[in-house]
């Protein structure tokens, strides 16, 4: 493994509650930490994330129209190494992923390949799944298919609904983020 020197410039992109944002700020600011949050943008001006930026000190955009080309610009302008999704909510185009040409990494909410798109929990709990579980990957064109960096199971009682899954879960996303770009950098 290289030796790794200086920390890389991430910018998070969220669109809601932000709590996986929370917990990447948290570790960023760990002296062993190999990121450094400069930059948070964000779809939605509601975003309750926003706020985390904003108590940290992190610039934060939002771009409710144009999207890609405007971040674009100005992740170009601010030489962001890496982009983190956490709630993003938008589709990334193939031309944004391109242009952008260094890694995006998302986190989704489900043992992935099972589950890419939405409500995850509901459908592992209607299949009578017996786990659970996170996964980061890698964003490619193809939506929650780029190749799997980290995943982390969680058990599914008879007991649990929706909403104690979704608990368990994010409890265990906001564990393994920033484990998984530990993990990544090392290796990059
Ligand atoms: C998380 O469950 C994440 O995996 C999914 O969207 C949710 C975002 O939560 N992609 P938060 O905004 O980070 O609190």
């Amino acid at each position: 493994m290289e030796k790794y020197h200086g920390k890389k410039k991430i910018a998070v992109f969220i669109s809601g509650r932000g709590s996986n944002l929370k917990s990447l700020i948290k570790y960023s600011k760990k002296k062993n930490s190999l990121i450094k949050i400069i930059l948070v943008i964000s779809n939605n001006s509601e975003a309750k994330g926003l706020n985390y930026a904003k108590k940290s000190n992190i610039k934060f955009k939002i771009f409710k129209s144009n999207f890609e080309v405007r971040s674009i610009k100005l992740l170009k302008k601010m030489s962001v190494d890496m982009i983190c999704l956490a709630g993003f909510m938008k589709i990334l185009s193939k031309k944004f992923i391109k242009n952008f040409s260094k890694p995006i990494l998302n986190i989704h909410p489900s043992l992935l390949p099972k589950y890419k798109g939405l409500n995850t929990h509901a459908r592992a709990i209607k299949n009578k799944d017996k786990f659970a579980g996170a996964s980061i990957h890698l964003v490619t064109d193809k939506l929650d298919s780029g190749k799997v960096i980290f995943q982390k199971k969680v058990k599914i009682y008879k007991k649990d609904n929706v909403l104690s899954l979704e608990k368990k879960v994010l409890k265990i996303e906001h564990e393994i983020y920033p484990k998984a770009i530990f993990k990544f950098l090392s290796n990059f």
